[in-house]
């Protein structure tokens, strides 16, 4: 702040230009002009704090900013202090059960966080490049409870998992569920990362697992569509810091991000403020890197101690799954659970499609030779029956021979079977969700495939948990 003779402390400038959540700030010599990244203090004329990020210097000793708080009223002249670091987050147990902010502070009116360690949000990567898809070290699996998810696309900790899906196909409730599962079952820690949703989804979030009694196992951060893209875009370094602390205290932690997309466009947002002019997708030049970027310092924080295991939902614009934003991911996924559309209409959630989807961890030596032989049985007879379901559709079932009448029976119970009520959609379907283990799904999905419940009409296959 300037100091009471007029002249301003070393360390200090002053804000020469506001555009927006883009803030100029002038230094009066080379040596005081803070470094990329670094942070820098001011205030609105209502003396509302604002928080900037350096983006770029430009000449004259300005640093070109990055709000990351609402730059309303904050005016040209306005003295501003730099504090030579990164955005600082408190870690540790006691943010267990918060919500907080990009920058750490909690938004969930329970009062400051108890004052403990802090660490920065940003932090270089190690040197060299890394390939895409840098194999995660482990094989072991993580069971969540989810059919579906289990038996065809299993988690391994210490993996990057996406799930993509357009507007109002079920992300948010199957992040949710995971998070139930997780925390019911397995007793683990889970970061959950907002960037970009809706104001009320951080509400619902929060009383869903209040209501589920999972909340004391989950750290929150939210950088929600109400705030200024700085915001959504720091926020998932907000998270990965804090699974990266739980990390390095050598425990297992589940990152869940809701929403990469957001995160993406929150950066291709910034990149149009910077002036950068676009790539000819539209999307920001920077796009790839900033996937890659953010995938790193995930894998990178996984050196030594336990796991960070990541599971981000994906916006699809417009379901189309070519979208630049969305491709920019594929490459740092090790499981792309696809949800659909069609699925939807058909009443069959969680509405994963198989056929769209993949996973590079359905492999023999991760979930054993008996589990990999079911799950190619499987995508074997759901690809035979999407043939067969045109056919249908042309001539009808009494054309078919009777082996592909008995496959298309199967196929459909195995449509059905996975399908499952979840715990935290228990509101929408009426039915009380349902945990059901790697073993008990292998095995149900065995006995349809074998057609040992041929005899069992359809109906009865759909949203159940196990086979009775
Ligand atoms: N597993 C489920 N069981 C029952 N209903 C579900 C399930 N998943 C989703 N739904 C229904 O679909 C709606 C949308 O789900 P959700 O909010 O999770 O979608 P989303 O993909 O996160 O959407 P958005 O892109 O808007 O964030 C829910 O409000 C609910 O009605
Ligand atoms: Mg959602």
């Amino acid at each position: 702040m300037a100091t009471t003779n007029g002249h301003d402390a070393p360390g200090s400038g002053r804000v020469v230009s506001v555009q927006g959540p883009v803030v100029d700030v002038k230094f009066t010599a080379v040596a005081e002009v803070p470094n990329v990244y670094d942070v820098i203090e001011t205030e609105t004329a209502t003396r509302q704090p604002v928080v900037l990020e350096v983006a770029e210097h430009l000449p004259g000793q300005v640093a070109r900013c990055i709000a990351l708080t609402s730059t309303l009223n904050l005016r040209r002249g306005a003295p501003a202090r730099c504090s030579r670091g990164a955005v600082r987050v408190p870690i540790g147990p006691d943010m267990y059960g918060r919500i907080v902010n990009v920058l750490g502070q909690p938004i969930d009116l329970k009062g400051p966080v108890a004052a403990g360690e802090t660490r920065a949000i940003r932090r270089p990567l190690p040197g060299g490049r890394v390939p895409p898809r840098a194999r995660h070290q482990g094989t072991e699996l993580l069971e969540t409870g989810i059919k579906v998810i289990d038996l065809l696309f299993p988690l391994v900790k210490g993996s990057k998992n996406g799930i993509l899906g357009g507007a109002a196909l079920g992300k948010s409730i199957l992040t949710l569920e995971l998070i139930h599962n997780m925390v019911k079952e397995h007793h683990g820690a889970c970061v959950f990362t907002g960037a970009g949703e809706r104001i009320r989804e951080g509400n619902e979030l929060y009383h869903a697992l209040a209501h589920h009694e999972v909340l004391d196992k989950v750290q929150i951060v939210f950088g929600q569509m109400n705030e200024p893209p700085g915001a959504r875009f720091g926020v998932a370094m907000t998270g990965i810091t804090l699974a990266e602390a739980i990390q390095q205290e050598n425990k297992d932690v589940l990152l869940f991000v809701d929403n990469v997309f957001r995160f993406l466009q929150a950066g291709s947002e910034i990149s149009t403020l910077l002036g950068r002019v676009p790539s000819e997708t539209g999307y920001q030049p920077t796009l790839a890197s900033e996937a890659a970027e953010f995938h790193e310092r995930i894998r990178s924080a996984q050196e030594g101690g336990g796991s960070i295991t990541s599971l981000e939902a994906v916006y699809v614009p417009a379901d189309d799954l070519t979208d630049p934003a969305v491709v920019a991911l594929y490459s740092f996924l090790e499981s792309i659970m696809v949800l659909s559309r069609e699925r939807i209409q058909l009443g069959l959630y969680p509405a994963v499609d198989p056929l769209l989807s993949s996973s590079s961890n359905l492999d023999p030596d991760i979930v054993g030779p008996r589990h990999y032989a079911v799950a190619e049985d499987v995508m074997r007879v759901l690809q035979k029956y999407e043939e067969l379901r045109r056919i249908v559709a042309v001539i009808g079932l009494d054309e078919l021979s009777q082996s592909d009448r008995t496959l298309y029976a199967r196929a459909r119970k195995l449509q059905n079977f996975l399908t499952q009520p979840f715990f935290v959609a228990e509101g929408y379907t009426g039915k009380p969700g349902e945990y059901v283990t790697v073993a008990q799904t292998v095995e149900g999905t065995e006995r349809i495939l074998a057609g040992r419940v041929d005899n069992v009409p359809e109906e009865q296959f759909y949203m159940i948990g196990q086979l009775p």
